[in-house]
């Protein structure tokens, strides 16, 4: 079984590194293999709503191979539970992780099923405010959310301090232990036949009609 954390921060060893890694430790330690992919900080564009993901129906973005997307779509689809893990900037997770998850979520459908949770560092504030953000993915997409002791919020402007946040640390081990005791049962599940329900033809009604 394997957990793959996306650090979604242009940092690649900063303050979200080291919440995820905290969490990973409590992984490992329960018997989960766990990933930390970092997203890099290079541009990645937003979705250009060109709907090439629809007509291929491959599950990849039209444009996903330049920029790393869809080697993170191949990631995710074959990981048993994701962790998105982000900065706050600005009241909201970082551009990059947005402009990646919006593509993500638009074309890879076999997500649904697999838990997912949220980790965000600030400095001060708009923590809840940017988890409530990631988890709307999560919620889109038939995705269990894993949770913690507390909203899943680190504090600081570098890894020390981070460490420092002794109870933002406890909150991670926590999610940590959480996602690997979820990703088991979910395991077991299937091992004894019970499996993720069959999805109904899409219905989409637009709000004007
Ligand atoms: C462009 C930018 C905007 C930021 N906006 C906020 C903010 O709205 N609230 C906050 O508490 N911290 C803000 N910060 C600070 C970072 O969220 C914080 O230092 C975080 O822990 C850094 O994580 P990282 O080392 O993984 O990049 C901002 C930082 C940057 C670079």
């Amino acid at each position: 079984m394997k957990v793959v954390l996306v650090n979604g921060s242009p940092n690649e060893h900063g303050c979200t590194y080291t919440a995820l890694e905290e969490a990973a430790g409590q992984l490992r330690e329960n018997g989960v293999e766990a990933e930390i992919v970092w997203l890099g900080n290079k541009p990645i564009n937003g979705c250009i709503a060109c709907g090439g993901c629809f007509r291929a129906r491959n599950g990849h973005c039209a444009f996903g191979e330049n920029d790393g997307v869809n080697a993170l779509i191949d990631k995710l689809e074959e990981a048993d539970g994701v962790i998105f893990g982000s900065p706050v900037h600005f009241s909201s997770p970082a551009g990059n992780l947005i402009s990646a998850l919006d593509r993500i979520f638009y074309c890879a459908k076999p997500l649904a099923g697999k838990p997912g949770a949220a980790v965000l560092s600030c400095r001060r504030s708009g923590g809840t405010a940017s988890f409530d953000v990631l988890n709307k993915y999560f919620t889109i997409a038939g995705m269990p959310i894993v949770s913690s002791k507390y909203w899943c919020v680190v504090h600081g402007r570098t890894p020390e301090q981070v460490k420092e946040d002794q109870e933002g640390m406890q909150i991670m081990r926590t999610l940590g232990r959480n996602m690997a005791w979820l990703v088991k049962c979910i395991e077991a599940g299937k091992q004894a036949g019970i499996t993720y329900p069959a999805l109904e033809p899409v219905v989409m009604t637009n709000f004007i009609r």
